[in-house]
């Protein structure tokens, strides 16, 4: 029966461990398509794909391995994002397999994301293969990091995998452990349809391509399926599986792992981790763990030139329709004029959606810095949430205001425990305990704001441990804080941009470092700016920038009309990134001042 020859199996590492390396080495040492009837098929595939310009992200790979016993297995290889802004889509991308293949560097040991992703790997049930990697290097210690896997992870690390992914030792050895190791997929094929949404992306011309797990069932081209969490009907027009290319085929049967499309248009409709099944006769229960993806970071996206707001829409939009964690909505600001609220799952995310923004779309934004969203419960008893310090009620309204809280797990060696340990207390953690995983690390768990993670902690950590600590973390819940919010005044006008919400007991001293950081990166101006930090009416810090007239062509005597023009063109790309509020010139950098306070 086919699903005895099915293993389906992720990669989970610490990053730089060699994860893809020996993705790499796995793929030189299978063939990724059978043979005989695909050729011909797969070409024309890739033939129309170059035509189209379709290309499609690998995220599951079908290889095809012929073992020791003589007999071929059909592998699938699912890839993980490795960040910690999607440790959801981790989880669900390794929902879709029976095992995982743990990557430890021999040299370096366990590490938090090693210890982040394997549990996830262990919430899911899969069958750990560990594999320590970088036996090649002079400083590997194969025997103490079986030892580190045994005590921090509890699986028995006798019989590893010692690979060099680099050389190409061992990896022979690991195809034939994942056919011995990995269970073999045990769905019910005459059950109703379920199956794993674990991806999904935008192709324009087929629509969406969702990359799915068949747990149960069979799905066909024709079939009307279901989608678990909202109801919604489609009729599938086409599946198959990435060899690495895009191969259609008649069906997809529980154990296969591959992709599936039916004119669905945009992303948002197909969460990860949701549940396909048959509209005509439906499982009655969705697979479990399903979430709705929520942004946890909230920052106001405005283009630098107001003309291009349309431009700044629609790019958005392009890139929601293969984003189903980017939201954003229309906002104004008095100091920044109309622009977007955009919610990210963390400043990763953000990061790399302003880059594209700027690089694909060629647009010049101006971000406001992050935030997290306040859930305010007011004096009258109704409650609101926000993301977006400026609109924070009048104190007096407020009864309290709960601030999202992470549960972080900082790795560190001894040494540096007491560094760690003063950095969580001075960022208002708090402590919930400390495990010894062996004589010299130690895992630190806290209890911190998200707000505060969310701006310089990890750069401190990494500062404060020499780069020793890894640091994971997770939403807990929301908590009661004392918060206020602070606004920035320039030329005596408040820059709704500029305000932050900062608890009460760093409230002076931020507002101080924020107008000294300021006064440094606001350029001088025509004019004298006062610069005030102030919590209501109260001010509690404040500096001017003194006037300066800027007369660049002066310094040319007249004549040299070329080097006249270089200077004003020089003058002119200075400018980008700035945003006029009001009579002063702001640059982006102040905007993420109070991402950079230190
Ligand atoms: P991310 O994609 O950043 O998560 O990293 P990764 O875990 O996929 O690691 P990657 O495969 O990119 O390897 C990280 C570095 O380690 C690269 O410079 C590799 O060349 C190197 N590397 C991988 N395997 C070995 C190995 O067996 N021996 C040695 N010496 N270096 C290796």
């Amino acid at each position: 029966e086919r699903q005895k020859h099915i293993r389906n199996f992720s990669i989970v590492a610490h990053i730089d461990h060699g994860k893809s390396t020996i993705a790499d080495r796995i793929l030189e040492l299978t063939d990724s398509v059978a043979p005989r009837d695909m050729q011909a098929q797969l070409l024309d595939n890739m033939d129309l794909e170059r035509e189209r310009g379709i290309t499609i992200k690998l995220n599951a790979v079908e290889l095809h391995y012929h073992a020791k016993d003589d007999q071929t297995y059909i592998f699938h290889l699912i890839d993980t994002p490795g960040h910690v802004d999607f440790s959801y889509e981790v989880s669900r991308s390794l929902a879709a397999c029976e095992g995982a293949v743990l990557v430890v560097d021999a040299a370096q040991g366990v590490e938090a994301q090693t210890l982040a992703n394997v549990y996830l790997a262990i919430d899911n049930d899969l069958e750990i293969l560990p594999v320590i990697n970088k036996i090649d290097l002079p400083s590997a210690d194969p025997d103490k990091v079986k030892k580190e896997i045994e005590d921090m992870i509890g699986i028995d690390a006798s019989e590893a995998v010692l690979t060099s992914a680099k050389v190409g030792t061992g990896i022979p050895e690991l195809l034939e452990r994942i056919v011995t190791d990995v269970p073999a997929p045990t769905g019910d094929l005459t059950a109703p349809l379920k199956a794993l949404i674990f991806d999904s992306v935008y192709d324009s011309y087929r629509g969406v391509v969702l990359s799915i797990r068949v747990v149960d069932g069979v799905v066909k081209p024709g079939d009307q399926i279901k989608l678990m969490s909202h109801g919604h009907e489609y009729e599938v027009t086409e599946v198959g599986v990435m060899s690495p290319k895009a191969v259609q085929r008649d069906y997809l049967m529980a154990g296969d792992v591959g992709y599936l499309t039916a004119s669905i248009k945009s992303v948002q409709e197909t969460d990860v981790g949701d549940t396909i099944t048959s509209a005509e006769t439906p499982a009655d229960k969705p697979l479990p763990g399903y979430r709705k993806i929520q942004p946890m970071v909230y920052s106001g996206m405005y283009p630098v030139d107001n003309a291009k707001y349309n431009d700044l829409r629609e790019s958005l939009e392009k890139l929601r329709l293969n984003d189903a964690a980017l939201e954003f909505e229309p906002e104004t600001s008095q100091a920044l004029g109309f622009g977007f609220r955009c919610g990210f799952l963390g400043l990763l995310h953000m990061d790399v959606i302003q880059e594209r923004l700027e690089r694909e779309f060629n647009l010049d934004l101006i971000m406001t810095a992050p935030s997290v969203d306040y859930h305010i419960e007011m004096t009258d008893g109704t409650e609101k949430v926000i993301d977006n310090p400026a609109q924070l009620p009048d104190p007096s309204l407020i009864k309290e205001i709960r601030e999202p809280y992470v549960k972080a797990e900082i790795m560190v060696p001894n040494d540096y425990v007491g560094a760690v340990m003063e950095l969580a207390q001075r960022k208002r953690g708090e402590f919930v305990t400390m495990d010894y995983l062996d004589t010299y690390r130690v895992n630190v768990i806290y209890q911190l704001p998200l707000s505060e993670i969310i701006y310089d902690f990890f750069d401190d950590l990494k500062s404060s441990t020499r780069g020793y600590a890894s640091l994971d973390y997770e939403i807990s819940d929301y908590r009661a804080s004392d918060l206020i919010k602070m606004d920035i005044l320039l030329n005596g006008e408040p820059v709704d941009a500029l305000s932050f919400i900062v608890h009460r007991d760093f409230a002076a001293d931020r507002g101080r470092l924020i107008v000294s950081k300021l006064k440094e990166v606001i350029p001088r101006q025509q004019f004298e700016v006062p610069i005030q930090a102030a919590i209501g009416n109260k001010v509690v810090s404040r500096a001017t920038i003194k006037a300066y007239r800027k007369n660049v062509l002066a310094k040319c005597y007249g004549g040299d009309i070329t080097r006249k023009r270089k200077l004003l063109e020089k003058q002119k790309a200075g400018k980008k990134r700035m945003k006029a509020v009001g009579n002063v010139e702001i640059p982006q950098e102040a905007f993420m001042t109070v991402l950079k306070l230190n």
